[in-house]
C-alpha cells in the first residue's frame, strides 16, 4: 500500500508567449506563439507525484472562472482527489504569465488570484487530510501563513514534511526550519536562503550545511544540468544527471519534487527517490509546458 501524499499550494494557468526577445517598456512587439497550459508549483507537484505513482490530495483554492474548471477537471483526470480545491466566487484563478525569447530565456510574472483565498482557516477545514497524510508538501505560492499552518500542524502529526520554498521570496522564518524533514530548493533559492552562490556541487554543499544548521532535517539542492546534493547530519551525496536537450524547464523543479515524493510514499530508499524525481524531470524538460510536459512512471527506465 503506497502511502498517502497531500499537497497544500497553488493551482495557475500558465499563459505562455513566445517572441524574439523581450519587450522593453513601452514598445509593442510581435510574438510568434501562444499557448496555455495547467501549471501552478503546487498542482505541478501533485501531478508528478500521481503520475509517478502516489496516492495524492491537493488542497488549494481556483477562481469561479473557465480556467478553474479546466484546471481543477485536469487534476480529477490524474486520480486526485480535489474535495479539497474550492472555487472561490468573485477572484480570478491564478496565472501565470510566461514569456520565453528566443535564446530560451524565460520571465514569469504571477498573479495569485484564488491562491490568495488559500488561507490558514481554510486549511483547518481539511485537518482530516493531513491526519491520513504520510507525507506533505508546501511551496511559497500560496499565502505564506497558511504555508506556516502547513508547516506546523503536518510536523505536530508527524508527517513527513517537504518544503519546496519557492518562488523565492527571502529568508525562511527561523522557526519553520526545525518543521521541515526534507527542505529542496534550486540554485537561486538555496543562495537567497543562506547568502551563499549556489553554482556548484561544492558551494551547495556549504549552503546545505548552513541550512541543516537552521534546523532542516534534510536538504536537497537541485543544481539544474549539475544534477542534485543532498545532506543530513550525517551524509552527504552529489547525484549528477545525464545530459538532455532541454525545450522547456518550466516546471522540472516541481517534477523533481513530487517524482521524489512519489519515490518516498512507495518505501524506496533515499538515492532511489531522488533518482526517480531526477529521471522524471529529466524527461520534463525535454517537452514544452508545465503539467502536460511531467511523465508518467511508464516512461521512465525500470
Ligand atoms: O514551477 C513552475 C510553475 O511556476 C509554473 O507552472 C507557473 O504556474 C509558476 O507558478
Ligand atoms: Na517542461
Amino acid at each position: 500500500m503506497h502511502a498517502k501524499v497531500v499537497v497544500v499550494g497553488s493551482l495557475n494557468m500558465d499563459l505562455i508567449v513566445r517572441m524574439p526577445r523581450f519587450p522593453v517598456a513601452g514598445e509593442t512587439l510581435a510574438g510568434h506563439g501562444f499557448a496555455t497550459a495547467a501549471g501552478g508549483k503546487g498542482a505541478n507537484q501533485a501531478v508528478a507525484a500521481a503520475r509517478l505513482g502516489a496516492t495524492v490530495a491537493m488542497v488549494g483554492c481556483v477562481g469561479d472562472d473557465a480556467h478553474g474548471a479546466e484546471l481543477r477537471a485536469g487534476l480529477l483526470a490524474e486520480g486526485i482527489d480535489c474535495t479539497a480545491v474550492a472555487t472561490t466566487p468573485g477572484v480570478a484563478t491564478g496565472i501565470a504569465t510566461i514569456l520565453v525569447d528566443d535564446a530560451g530565456q524565460n520571465a514569469i510574472v504571477i498573479v495569485a488570484g484564488g491562491n490568495g483565498e488559500m488561507s490558514a482557516e481554510r486549511l483547518a477545514g481539511h485537518d482530516a487530510l493531513l491526519q491520513a497524510a504520510d507525507i506533505v508538501i508546501a511551496q511559497l505560492e500560496v499565502p505564506l501563513a497558511t504555508v506556516e499552518a502547513t508547516l506546523l500542524r503536518a510536523h505536530q502529526l508527524g508527517r513527513t514534511v517537504i518544503l519546496n520554498p519557492a518562488p523565492a521570496v527571502g529568508p525562511l522564518p527561523a522557526h519553520w526550519y526545525g518543521l521541515i524533514d526534507y527542505l529542496i530548493p534550486n540554485e537561486s533559492e538555496a543562495a537567497l536562503l543562506t547568502g551563499i552562490a549556489v553554482d556548484s556541487p561544492r558551494s551547495a554543499h556549504q549552503a546545505a550545511q548552513q541550512l541543516l544548521a537552521c534546523g532542516a532535517k534534510r536538504v536537497l539542492i537541485t543544481l539544474g544540468s549539475q544534477g542534485v546534493f543532498y545532506a543530513d547530519g550525517e551524509r552527504h551525496l552529489h547525484l549528477p544527471v545525464e545530459p538532455v536537450v532541454a525545450v522547456d524547464t518550466t516546471a522540472a523543479g516541481d517534477t523533481f519534487v513530487g517524482g521524489f515524493a512519489a519515490g518516498l510514499a512507495e518505501g524506496l530508499p533515499l538515492e532511489s527517490a531522488i533518482r526517480l524525481g531526477q529521471q522524471a524531470a529529466a524527461l520534463a524538460v525535454t517537452r514544452p509546458g508545465a503539467q502536460p510536459s511531467i511523465p508518467h512512471r511508464h516512461e521512465l527506465p525500470a
